[in-house]
């Protein structure tokens, strides 16, 4: 790259132009500007940024490019969004006009890292409130009020729905559910609709304005779900599982979904990763990103959207364009997200379907959230026009029942063009394993799931079918392509904890049920498996691997600045390792350079 000879031509070139009359110009400018105000506010155009022209450089070879080879390098040189040379020290020295920034002497550079599987306004939504960790009702209480007390918008208009999540009555004294006396106790949250999530989801805590505000309860069981009574009081307190559905609930504000989108997005970016798939927005989230979209909302990080399909409603899959690289090129929807099963922790009531029934729960085999009809069906459909089908499956029946709608519908076409994925891919039989690899199909996997289910999963699965559960070195070893993420808010959003628990398969106190060397520790990841798995894997999981993924020239320049070597040093050190800086497309997002 020649660099300085390409600017001075510029220049050359306009200073022989001859100088248009003034009013032209000012017409041209003025045309220019409506084109391009046009074009951002559609969202389709890259707004011109100011040169940006640096390299980064480290004394030894600390730039892990994660190409073909995963060569190291000592420095990249970047011009405005892009990544325009790699090299050594040497070389680059040799460059006129380019500022060089050194990175601290223990640090390293990796691409920017990708989470394939979260859920960015879920996770702002459980920071909104946070309830984790409280020790009594009243603490919980205490939380409640503070919050209101902190946010004056909430605190000056007391009909504005206060929401919140985490609590987990079974970790308080007595066990005993919440009551919605409890939080009429407290004279600031007195008269305010309160709606408070359980921890695992499966119930919702509400306060005395909110039952005024839902229809009336009528019986305390309704099919698949329970209302928790307050003794004491004789109303309703608690709604379990389906009973949440008779709650009233008033829409989120333009507010607070900005808040729980910001939020979610500057934590991202503190945690080094500049690319999300978030897996699995309803109507009014898509909405949301659109909207953020088009009124030229500068979106700090790349998001990769899959649009939920609720099997309930019709197909839209023709009458819904797929799109790419909107608003600053950051947001894409080009794939749906199918459920097929439920979730494994869970257990006994939305169970996942499997082959046998549940060890420990020897009556149920569990159920499919939809008809396999449905698969056979739709899969197709989206695939024909122009959709990525990406499904969530996680017992071992679903698994199968949805390779075999992948396997039907990919006969003859090209699995490249098209990169079906199955999100989780938790638990597989060896025969699907195979077929897994020779179809092509991306397994989309969360590592940090793996360490918080090895201390109940051999219980709940037995001892043969279990080692088909997170069994990442089998998935490779069949040649299946994978790609990682952590499902955050369900698991922690740090990368570097996937990163751990896929190279350790340990808790954060360095153990497992099969001792400190990994529960399965055949199963285990490399750490270039792993690096991969949240860097070029995400990104050809997106259609995006000759943009994004790794450091190679042309690339756009995502990158993180780690303090400590995550390749090298012990792996529980990883856990501590801090972000120093988060890169995209050539600007630092977080962190300094
Ligand atoms: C909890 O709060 C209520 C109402 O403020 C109070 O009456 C009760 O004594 C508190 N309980 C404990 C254990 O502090
Ligand atoms: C599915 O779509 C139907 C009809 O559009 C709607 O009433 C229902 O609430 C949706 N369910 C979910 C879980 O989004
Ligand atoms: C959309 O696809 C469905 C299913 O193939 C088909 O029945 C319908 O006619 C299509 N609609 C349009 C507008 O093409
Ligand atoms: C399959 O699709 C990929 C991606 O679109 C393309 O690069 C490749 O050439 C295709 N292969 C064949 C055999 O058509």
């Amino acid at each position: 790259m020649t660099e300085s000879s390409s600017t001075s031509s510029a220049s050359d070139t306009r200073e022989k132009t001859p100088i248009a009359p003034r009013s032209t110009a000012v017409a041209m400018v003025g045309v220019s500007a409506i084109v391009l105000a046009l074009a951002f506010y559609m969202g389709w155009g890259t707004p011109a940024l100011p040169s940006n022209y640096y390299a980064v450089c480290s004394h030894h070879q600390a730039v892990y490019t994660v190409d073909a080879t995963n060569s190291r390098v000592e420095c990249l040189v970047i011009r405005d969004s892009y990544i325009v040379q790699t090299g050594s020290l040497a070389e680059i020295q040799t460059i006129p006009n380019v500022a060089i920034r050194f990175i601290p002497t223990d640090a390293i550079v990796v691409p920017g890292l990708s989470d394939s599987h979260g859920h960015l306004l879920e996770y702002g939504a459980s920071k909104q409130l946070p309830l984790e960790g409280t020790n009594t009702v009243n603490d919980t209480v205490a939380r409640v009020r503070e919050y209101i007390l902190s946010n004056p918008s909430i605190l000056n208009n007391p009909e504005a729905f206060i929401r919140g999540g985490g609590w987990d009555h079974t970790s308080w004294p007595g066990e005993a559910w919440p009551t919605a006396a409890d939080l009429e106790a407290d004279d600031i949250i007195r008269g305010r609709p309160v709606i408070l999530q359980s921890k695992d989801c499966h119930a919702k805590w509400v306060s005395r304005r909110v039952l005024e505000l839902s229809p009336p309860v009528e019986s305390t069981t309704i099919d698949g779900g329970v209302v928790v009574m307050d003794e004491q009081m004789g109303v309703p307190s608690v709604f379990l599982d389906k009973a949440q559905d008779l709650l009233y609930e008033a829409p989120l504000t333009e507010a607070e979904q900005v808040s729980r989108f910001t939020r979610a997005v500057n934590d991202a970016l503190a945690y080094g990763l500049t690319s999300v798939h978030d897996a699995g927005l309803d109507p009014e989230s898509m909405e949301f990103f659109i909207r953020q979209a088009e009124n030229g909302v500068d979106i700090p990080i790349r998001i990769y959207a899959m649009r939920a399909f609720n099997t309930t409603s019709s197909y839209w899959g023709n009458s819904t364009r797929p799109f790419v690289g909107v608003a600053n090129g950051r947001l894409t929807a080009r794939s749906v997200k199918i459920f097929a099963d439920g979730a494994l922790r869970t257990g006994g009531s939305a169970v996942i379907q499997l082959h046998e029934p549940y060890a420990d729960h020897p009556h149920t085999r569990g159920f499919m959230l939809l008809d396999p009809e449905v698969l056979f069906e739709f899969i197709p459909w989206f695939l024909r026009d122009g959709w990525q089908v990406n499904v969530h499956a996680i017992g071992d029946r679903a698994n199968g029942i949805v390779l075999d709608a992948f396997e039907a519908a990919l006969e003859g076409v090209n699995v490249t063009a098209l990169r079906p994925r199955l999100e989780h891919a938790q638990l597989m039989t060896r025969e699907d394993m195979e077929r897994l690899g020779k179809l092509g199909v991306i397994a989309s996997v969360q590592p940090t799931h793996a360490i918080s289910d090895m201390w109940y999963a051999e219980d709940r699965l037995g001892p043969e079918r279990v080692k088909g559960l997170y069994a990442f070195r089998s998935l490779l070893s069949s040649g299946a392509k994978i790609t990682l993420g952590s499902d955050f808010p369900v698991e922690d959003m740090n990368p570097l904890t996937g990163f751990y628990a896929a190279i350790t398969r340990v808790s954060f106190d360095g153990n497992s049920p099969h001792g400190p060397d990994g529960w399965f520790p055949e199963e285990r990841l490399t750490r270039i498996e792993a690096l991969r798995g949240m860097t070029i894997d995400p990104a050809y999981a997106s259609f995006t691997e000759t943009q994004l993924g790794s450091l190679e020239v042309g690339k756009f320049a995502d990158f993180v600045v780690l303090e400590r070597d995550i390749m090298e040093i012990e792996a529980r050190d990883v856990l501590n390792t801090r972000v120093l800086a988060t890169v995209v497309d050539g600007r630092v997002v977080y962190g300094a350079l």
